[in-house]
């Protein structure tokens, strides 16, 4: 393949080494391929030049000339070597130049101006030290400029204001000074901005607000000053806005609610002053908001209720007055932290019913009780509580907590024993009239009698609430019925009912060549389970009670069981019903597919195992929570599935998760007595029903629990899969794991309910497509392993793993 020659004869203005003469052929003009071959950064045998467009990272177009070249983090010939050494005149057709972490030290030669087809640069993670020269600006096709992690010296040349094709420039630790240009207005196809961490001073430049397309701002950890220009709110499509530890004065402009498609804002660490504007409740995608360490004042406005997919709520350390306002209660909140501000007033039982899983509220005036969280217990990791005027008793509902700190209010009566075997003193200390068997506190003299009180008071309660339900109920069975229409057939009657009126039975029958041994695929603890292709393509599973066994009564019941339930559920991660055939002649139920099989199944094959990711895993917990949760909550009365297990959890071709299996499910009739066989798989079943034989939801939180643990261990801790790289992923196993031994709790008042389970999934779902743009943006777990702890601290971490205090 013949190379060609350099078509751009330029004058340079470094001399060429010794070496370069060495190597270098006859001609003084070089070729694409000698050029490369003089930086010695390419292996050659004597200098035999054909065939470079097959060295390591080189790519070239149709006629041999290079168009790429991609020596990331080639550690190796080029280790604290010169940029210089590629002669950049000789390439121009260049369009994609990475030489990250390829470790050269020295400047930015100016010479790179002359790579003019180029579109993708990319030099971050080097030691590249001097001024970032002038003729960048003449990469006039540049769409991505990456240059983080250096240490240049200067300030970003106005010439950039000329890189119009520009989408992502991310110059991220770069120990640039000086002001942010204004011409950096002028790069209306930004997406992608990215100063953090360098010591650019100055104010913000109004003309930012020119970038209309502007998706990500980074302009944290610098110097800048002055106030947060008004005209920020014109950045319609402004989804992250991190101005994070700066000097920023004034108040927060009103404007910023115009930024409908946002959904973090980081303004912590400056010097805001002012009230939080009310009009942030129009933020209605914001996930994270954090305003920690400013000097904030004024009360929380009650409309950040609005912003109901927020996740993370930061106001700590500032100087907010007045109540917590207890609409804040109905946000699905992971984290809530409003310490070290001038709170008073009472915790809203709100904010304790479903609890996030960080909830600081210390250093303030707070008073009152700590809420009794409806009696349930709910998932909450963190508490801290300490430093306010809290008084009355500590309430039953703080058990699984991983940290509390109550110290240093006005609490009295004993220490729950539940606490008093997982914390240390330091939790209690300060609370004059706290007893219990803790160095430094009193023992609690014998009984009580205020606990009684307590427990009557809400049995009353619930009584009127159970004859109530009763009559709903009544009312509501009266009106209806399972959808079921009978078809007479030879004189027999037949039922049969499918979803959609698209199956035939005879179809059915032709499918299966009337239930021939050779559709079957497996056999159930009753009957069998046949495959069959309809005419319309659609395959079914179809499962067949066989004559014999439909005598069994408890067959039977159990199969019509199934029938009437699943024809009444509809939800994504529960097994599609499409049809039944209940008939003492012909039983079956006809479902969707599901061609991998049960979780079970997946889980014992090694290949198969190492497929199901730890994302995938994750997900299958996440489904199955909602499912469950739909259950329990979403259908009158109530359907505990009490058979959840992991040959119960079937997998489509996705390796999406379906709940099966209905044959022993219940409604919880508000008019039963709720007492039942026990019934479930070994293992799964929770502890409780062994003598007291009454199921509730709690029962099917059990199994879960076990279920969820089985998934992310594959049943023995699972060898099979590499630790996760990701740290979000790694935190949502943390997180499931966590869950997971909540749901395994002996007491099932202790179990959370699996709304809340569900619902603190969802949350944390939606937070993942953030980490991975925050990813994507800082390069973090894709090649980030030389500077990843400051970027954890500093960057993704922190909206993730709550600021630091
Ligand atoms: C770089 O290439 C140009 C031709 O494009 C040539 O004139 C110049 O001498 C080369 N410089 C070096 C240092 O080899
Ligand atoms: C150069 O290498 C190619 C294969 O890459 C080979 O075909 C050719 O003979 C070599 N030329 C010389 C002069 O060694
Ligand atoms: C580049 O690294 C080499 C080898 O460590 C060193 O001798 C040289 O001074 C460095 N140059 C610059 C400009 O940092
Ligand atoms: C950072 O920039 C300043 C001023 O531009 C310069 O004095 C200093 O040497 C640079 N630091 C490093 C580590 O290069
Ligand atoms: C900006 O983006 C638009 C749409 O992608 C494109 O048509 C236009 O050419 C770009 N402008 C420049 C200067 O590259
Ligand atoms: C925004 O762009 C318009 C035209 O493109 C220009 O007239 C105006 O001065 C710019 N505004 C700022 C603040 O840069
Ligand atoms: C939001 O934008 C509209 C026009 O797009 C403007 O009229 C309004 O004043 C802006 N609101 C704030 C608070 O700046
Ligand atoms: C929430 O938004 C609705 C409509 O968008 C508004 O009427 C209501 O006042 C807001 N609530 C609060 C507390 O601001
Ligand atoms: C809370 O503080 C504000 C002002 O600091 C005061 O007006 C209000 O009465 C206080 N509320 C309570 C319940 O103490
Ligand atoms: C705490 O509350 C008690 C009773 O409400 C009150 O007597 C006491 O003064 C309060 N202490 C502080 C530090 O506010
Ligand atoms: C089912 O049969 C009953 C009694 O034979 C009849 O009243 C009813 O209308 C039938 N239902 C349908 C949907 O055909
Ligand atoms: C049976 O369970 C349902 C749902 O939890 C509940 O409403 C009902 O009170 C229970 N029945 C009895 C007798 O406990």
């Amino acid at each position: 393949m013949a190379s060609p020659l350099c078509s751009t004869p330029l004058v340079l203005s470094f001399v060429t080494t010794a070496i370069v003469a060495a190597i270098a052929p006859t001609s003084s003009v070089p070729t694409e391929a000698e050029a490369l071959l003089r930086t010695g950064w390419w292996s050659s045998n004597g200098g035999n030049t054909s065939g470079h467009c097959t060295w390591q990272g080189i790519s070239c177009n149709k006629d041999g000339s290079i168009t790429r070249i991609d020596r990331h983090g080639a550690v190796g010939s080029g280790f604290l070597d010169k940029l210089e050494k590629l002669n950049f005149s000789c390439f121009p057709n260049l369009v994609y130049l990475d030489l990250a972490r390829f470790v050269v030290n020295g400047s930015i030669p100016a010479q790179i101006g002359a790579l003019s087809s180029l579109e993708y640069l990319d030099l971050s993670y080097n030691y590249l030290t001097g001024e970032l020269p002038r003729s960048l600006g003449k990469l006039t096709r540049l769409k991505e400029l990456k240059l983080y992690d250096n240490s240049f010296e200067g300030s970003i040349p106005m010439d950039f204001g000329n890189l119009r094709s520009l989408m992502s420039l991310e110059m991220m630790s770069c120990n640039i000074s000086g002001p942010i240009p204004y011409e950096i207005g002028n790069l209306k196809n930004l997406s992608v901005l990215s100063l953090t961490k360098n010591k650019l001073g100055g104010s913000i430049p109004s003309s930012l607000s020119n970038l209309s397309g502007l998706n990500i701002l980074y302009l944290d950890s610098n110097l800048l000053q002055g106030p947060i220009p008004h005209e920020i709110g014109n950045l319609k499509s402004l989804q992250v806005l991190s101005l994070t530890k700066n000097k920023l004065i004034g108040s927060i402009p009103s404007s910023l609610s115009n930024l409908s498609s946002l959904s973090v804002l980081h303004l912590d660490s400056n010097l805001l002053q002012g009230p939080i504007p009310h009009e942030i409740g129009n933020l209605k995608n914001l996930q994270v908001l954090s305003l920690t360490k400013n000097k904030l004042r004024g009360s929380i406005p009650s409309s950040l209720s609005n912003l109901s997919g927020l996740s993370d709520l930061y106001l700590d350390s500032n100087l907010l007055q007045g109540p917590i306002p207890r609409e804040i209660g109905n946000l699905k909140l992971l984290v809530l932290s409003l310490s070290n501000n001038r709170i008073n007033g009472s915790i809203p039982p709100e904010v304790f019913t479903c609890p996030s899983s960080t909830l600081d509220l210390s250093h303030n005036f707070i008073e009152g009780e700590i809420p009794h969280g409806d009696g349930n217990f709910v998932y909450v990791s963190n508490l801290d509580l300490s430093h306010n005027n809290l008084t009355g008793m500590i309430p039953d509902s703080l058990e699984g907590v991983d940290m509390v700190d109550l110290s240093y209010n006005s609490l009295i009566g004993p220490i729950p024993h539940y606490l008093i075997d997982s914390f240390g003193p330091d939790s209690f200390r300060g609370n004059k009239h706290l007893c219990g068997n803790l160095p430094g506190f009193s023992h609690c003299p014998a009984s009580n009698k205020v606990k009684i009180a307590k427990t009557i008071i809400p049995i009353v309660g619930i009584l009127a609430l159970l004859s109530l339900g009763c009559l709903l109920y009544f009312r509501y069975k009266a009106k209806n019925n399972i959808p079921e229409s009978n078809v007479t057939k030879n004189g027999d009657l037949f039922s049969i009912w499918n979803f959609d009126g698209k199956i035939a039975f005879q179809d059915i029958i032709e499918a299966t060549e009337d239930f021939d041994i050779r559709y079957c695929i497996g056999t159930g603890g009753y009957g069998s389970v046949y495959r069959a292709q309809l005419p319309t393509g659609k395959i079914v599973a179809i499962k067949k009670l066989h004559r014999r066994e439909a005598e069994v009564p408890a067959f039977d019941k159990s199969f019509k069981n199934e029938a009437k339930m699943l024809s009444e559920i509809r939800h994504k991660n529960i097994v599609k019903l499409h049809g039944f055939c209940l008939h003492d002649r012909c039983m079956f139920l006809i479902y969707e597919y599901m061609a991998r099989g049960s979780l079970f199944r997946v889980l014992a094959d090694d290949t198969e195992a190492v497929e199901l990711d730890w994302i995938k895993r994750v997900k299958i917990i996440t489904d199955t929570a909602s499912a469950l949760s739909n259950l329990h909550h979403d259908c009158h009365p109530p359907v505990v599935h009490r058979d959840i297990s992991s040959n119960n959890i079937l997998l489509d071709s996705n390796l999406e998760a379906c709940i099966s299996d209905f044959g022993t499910a219940r409604l919880l009739d508000p008019n039963s007595s709720n007492q039942t066989m026990l019934v479930g798989t070994y293992g799964y079943v929770a502890p409780e029903l062994a003598y007291t034989m009454v199921v509730t939801e709690k029962c099917d939180v059990y199994s879960f629990g076990v279920l969820a643990l089985e998934t992310l261990t594959g049943k023995h801790p699972d060898p099979r899969l590499p630790l996760p790289s990701n740290r979000r992923v790694a935190k949502d196993i943390v997180f499931a794991t966590t869950i997971a031994f909540a749901c395994l709790r002996w007491n099932p008042k202790f179990r959370p309910t699996m709304k809340c389970v569900s619902r603190k999934r969802a949350v944390a779902d939606r937070l993942q497509i953030i980490s991975v743009l925050q990813l994507k943006n800082h390069d973090l777990y894709v090649d980030g392993e030389r500077r990843i702890q400051p970027r954890n601290a500093e960057q993704g971490g922190e909206i993730h793993a709550g600021s630091s205090t």
